[in-house]
């Protein structure tokens, strides 16, 4: 580090030495005119005084006894004398000082009796320098009758000037040392501690629970940026050769390494690309302090573990208030951060344009449109236009990041319908899938939408574009079918349409297991449930759980309704049974949204009014955005699980439920109106808008003996754990590759088309 210290400091150090030199010779010369310039204005003043003197002496040269003019002011100070001259060379006077210096004969003498003007000249002469000002004799009328030399010793000025070189070269020596010991000792300190700074994040991140955050003041910043994307992928690898050797041993189960190993063999080191509107990682201030939080939003919790299998990249809408100060001069930052294994790039959106695509026209048109849940979409012209703008934005964003060979990118949900088609017009090679993770609506609902072509030719941008359920995908055909010029073939799902191509196909989404989420020993469980139940005033009452983002379509006030009614009807339960619902507050910034939390505080408000008994009340709503420790506690210790939804594209809070059931036990209530309840059919499914039948499927759920619980929860374990999130990412993984084999194909039969028609 020494070395590279002064190595650094060496040309500080050259730059201070030429900037003295520098100095020292614009001082002395400064220096040295201002004396001769002194110098001359004293000559010029005894020049003019004795210029009548000299005019006389030339007209009447004086006589012997008369006193010598020359000798007035030799010896006086630094004047040796004086001369005079006349227009002829014949010399009036001279101080005897100069006898052996000066003659009328001298040529600056004659230059200045042929030029008639003032000279000035400094010369050694005889181990002395001196100054000499000629000047002109002239009468008032202007006659030119001679000259008048004033002669000076300036040896001075030369001792003057040494002396204020050695002065200012030595005090400024003194300080150039004294700046250059200052800034060594400084960038050593700032140095040696940005390094110990990095060399201890380094040594933690070794261990990730222990992982210190990266310093963001270091001097090696830059270096630490390289340094978390090198122990990422040192990480993942590491990983990935773990899993691969406990994969020898195991089922065909799909794991994050055999995730890794198929997205390697169809993308090679290419990363997958991930554009979604929702961020996995959300840096939000909190009293001055940087907290990272992961938004509720099954999108997320799905590809988040693909992302960490496959190390690629997703893209996002940078939507904390902490986002800017957390990332790179490219918008990028590491993540997860507690073991980062993949790279997150934020975008970013003003006010305006957050208001109309993400809440405008995304989640107050699109959302309901394709929810079917009677709250009537709202279609404003101008959020429109704002989200097409957004979508223009993303797909720079995302072409920016391209290479030169061909890219891979999987495009989520209703936030991006036209990203598809703008990506293809920026790529054309590239292979695009866009998945819908809610549910589509049939061409009747969805013709309603003004701009229904816009977005259906967007989609069709996509190589292929896929749902939950094969039903959402005979939606979606039935709609382009009806809408647009395109050829549906219903036998493969392909839609032929003027880019391209595209197929539509099921992708039922799934969970990462519990096990792989670093959650909780068993030990820990065990007090966080105690802690939870104190903290709830649960005390020994069997569990009713509920976890959702506080959204109209989750079916929260149909669900209260049900819970009045078994009360009502079964109020022997009451202090046996408490039902707990976790709310975490979304879109709030949407009327409907805030509305909504409101009627749900109202509704919760009733139930607990009606029915309460002593410190016992039938509902707990905690509202708040719940860590996965505390979801899964909750879900681990609920005898029972209620989803409600009106209308959900899948639901993956049933199966993080059916996965956090280690014992095998507990029973899960299913609205029929989710995507989930076509593969569970063994959860005791319900329709929401019954709520009577809702009520009765609480009490049979509560009853139901626990063999039975056991029989079902082991056929809904084994599709959870077979039908993982892995798996699903490997089937879009495979669908990717599949169309990058046709598309190829294609292009090869097309040029051995042109080949054959040119040879005919
Ligand atoms: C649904 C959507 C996701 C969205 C999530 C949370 O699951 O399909 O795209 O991320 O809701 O909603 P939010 O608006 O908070 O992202």
């Amino acid at each position: 580090m020494q070395k590279t210290l002064i190595k650094l400091l060496f040309p500080i150090v050259g730059l201070l030495f030429a900037g003295l030199i520098l100095f020292s010779y614009l001082r002395v010369t400064r220096e040295r005119t201002q004396l001769i310039d002194d110098l001359d204005r004293r000559a010029r003043v005894i020049a003019k005084s004795l210029s009548i003197g000299a005019m006389r002496a030339i007209r009447n040269p004086p006589t012997p006894d008369e006193e010598d003019l020359a000798e007035r002011l030799s010896g006086q100070g630094r004047t040796m004398g004086i001369m005079v001259c006349e227009t002829d060379g014949k010399l009036v006077a001279r101080s005897a000082a100069l006898a052996d210096l000066k003659t009328c004969e001298d040529p600056e003498v004659q230059e200045v009796i042929t030029d008639q003007k003032e000279k000035v000249l400094i010369r050694d002469e005889k181990g002395r320098t001196l100054h000499t000002l000629i000047f002109p004799l002239k009468t008032r009328s202007g006659d030119f009758v001679g000259s008048l030399a004033v002669v000076h010793e300036a040896s001075y000025i030369n001792k003057r000037i040494m002396s204020a070189v050695t002065w200012t070269t030595l005090t400024l020596a003194v300080l150039a040392i004294f700046i250059s010991a200052l800034t060594y000792f400084l960038s050593r300190r700032s140095f040696q501690r940005s390094v110990q700074q990095v060399l201890s994040w380094m040594a933690s991140t070794k261990e990730p629970s222990e992982s210190l955050p990266p310093p963001t003041e270091s001097l090696l910043k830059p270096v630490t940026r390289e340094v978390e994307k090198m122990a990422a992928r040192l990480r993942a690898a590491k990983e990935t050769a773990r899993e691969v050797s406990e994969d020898r041993q195991a089922s065909d189960l799909w794991t994050p390494a055999r995730l890794k190993a198929h997205a390697v063999t169809h993308f090679g080191e290419k990363p997958l690309i991930v554009v979604s509107n929702r961020e996995p990682y959300m840096h939000v201030k909190e009293q001055g302090r940087h907290k990272v939080i992961v938004p509720a939003s099954g999108l997320v919790t799905s590809l988040d573990p693909v992302l960490r299998a496959t190390s690629g990249l997703w893209i996002a809408h940078g939507a904390g208030d902490g986002d800017r100060d957390t990332v790179d001069h490219e918008d990028k930052v590491l993540v997860p951060p507690e073991a980062p294994s993949y790279t997150l790039k934020r975008v970013w959106l003003n006010r305006e344009e957050e208001e109309g695509y993400y809440y405008g026209f995304s989640n107050e048109a699109l959302w309901p449109l394709c929810h079917l849940t009677h709250h009537r979409p709202e279609f404003e012209e101008k959020d429109w236009q704002t989200y097409r703008e957004v979508n223009e934005k993303f797909a720079d964003a995302v072409v920016r990041e391209f290479g030169k060979t061909r890219p891979f990118v999987l495009v989520q949900d209703y936030h991006f319908t036209l990203l598809p088609k703008l990506i293809r017009e920026r790529r054309p090679d590239a292979i695009i899938g866009l998945f819908w993770h809610i549910p589509w609506p049939t061409p009747e609902l969805f013709q309603v939408c003004p701009w229904k072509r816009e977005i259906l030719e967007g989609m069709l941008g996509a190589n292929f574009v896929g749902f939950h359920l094969q039903s959402y995908c005979n939606n979606f055909l039935d709609t382009v079918n009806s809408l647009l010029p395109v050829r549906v073939e219903w036998d493969r799902f392909a839609v032929l349409h003027n880019q391209g191509t595209t197929l539509v196909k099921p992708f039922p989404i799934s969970i990462q297991p519990w096990g792989e989420r670093m959650i909780s020993t068993e030990e820990e469980f065990q007090q966080k449930s105690l802690g939870l139940r104190e903290q709830l005033e649960l005390g020994n009452t069997r569990i009713v759980i509920s976890v959702d983002r506080l959204d109209y379509t989750k079916g929260i006030p149909e669900r209260l309704g049900a819970i009045n009614r078994f009360f009502e009807k079964y109020p022997a339960y009451k202090t046996k049974v408490s039902f707990v619902q976790l709310g975490a507050p979304s879109r709030i910034h949407i009327p409907r949204y805030r509305d909504f939390v409101t009627e749900v505080e109202k509704l919760v408000d009733e139930v607990n009014w009606k029915h309460a008994e002593g410190s016992w009340k039938p509902v707990i709503f905690f509202k708040a955005h719940h860590d996965p420790k505390t979801v899964y506690t909750f879900l681990r210790m609920a005898d029972v699980c209620i989803v409600s939804s009106l209308a959900d594209g899948m639901n993956l809070v049933a199966k993080e439920f059916v996965a956090a059931r280690e014992k095998g036990d507990g029973v899960l209530l299913l609205s029929e109106f989710t995507g989930a309840a076509r593969e569970f059919q063994e959860a005791v499914q319900f329709n929401p808008y019954a709520r009577a039948d809702f009520a009765e499927a609480i009490r049979i759920a509560l009853e139901m003996p626990l063999d039975e619980q056991q029989r079902r929860m082991t056929r809904l374990k084994v599709l959870v754990v077979e039908n993982n999130v892995y798996k699903w990412a490997a089937s879009l993984i495979t669908e990717m590759a599949q169309t990058t084999e046709e598309v190829s194909a294609q292009k090869t039969d097309s040029v051995s088309r042109t080949a054959d028609v040119s040879s005919i």
